[in-house]
């Protein structure tokens, strides 16, 4: 199934801030100051480009391949970036695209590892892990199912409820979240920095290879 993100694109802003107000936002640039001196990026399914905007003016040396499915996240992002030749824009799906060998510093997936099923994940992910030269960092922004009592009973009608609704607006594959942790640290990366919101249901997450 190919997910298809374009109908959603023009609407997508306003509906995170109704849902979440600034809490996304503050999820994804959480670890902007953990990744000062990085220069080559893999930004993957950014959609509206609103980390990468705010990575680039964090980052003046840095230049990155963002990959999007959507020609309509795409566009929107590349508004929001402007003429820069910092930034080269492919849209792709993510499950077939080829990443060149150790080819960057920085690998960014915010809110985008939630859209795959366990056997994509478990292919995917090596090959980004595989993307990152030694001493890379990957900075991973995502929903997580909080460990215990209220946060996780809560986080599980809303992932509930999440999903219904992308998979109807988007055609998602994924019926449900699946912990990407397991995957990475197979991939020989440590954890690093960790901020948490909303009791633990939103993560930030530094990875290093
Ligand atoms: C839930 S949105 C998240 C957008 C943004 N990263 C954010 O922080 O809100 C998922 C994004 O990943 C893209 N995407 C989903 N599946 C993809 C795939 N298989 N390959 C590439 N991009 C994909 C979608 O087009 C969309 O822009």
């Amino acid at each position: 199934m190919t997910p298809d993100f374009d109908a959603l694109a023009p609407h997508y802003r306003w509906l995170e801030a109704v849902t979440f107000g600034p809490l996304l936002h503050r999820c994804r640039t959480a670890l902007l100051p953990h990744l000062a001196g990085c220069r080559r990026a893999l930004v993957l399914g950014d959609g509206n480009g609103r980390f990468l905007a705010d990575l680039l003016r964090a980052n003046p040396d840095l230049t990155a391949d963002a990959l999007d499915i959507s020609p309509g996240m795409t566009a929107l992002a590349r508004r929001r970036v402007g003429g820069t030749g910092r930034v080269r824009f492919r849209v792709a799906d993510a499950r077939a695209a080829d990443f060149p060998r150790r080819g960057y510093d920085l690998i960014a997936t915010n809110f985008f590892l939630d859209c795959f099923t366990r056997p994509e994940l478990r292919r995917l992910v090596p090959r980004l892990a595989d993307a990152l030269e030694p001493g890379g960092r990957w900075a991973v922004g995502d929903f997580r199912l909080p460990d215990r009592g209220w946060p996780r009973l809560a986080g599980r009608v809303a992932l509930a409820g999440m999903y219904a609704f992308f998979r109807l607006a988007t055609r998602l594959p994924a019926g449900r979240l699946v912990d990407p942790d397991p995957l990475i640290r197979a991939c020989g990366l440590a954890p690093g920095h960790t901020d948490t919101w909303l009791g633990g249901f939103l993560s930030a997450r530094l990875w290093v290879k």
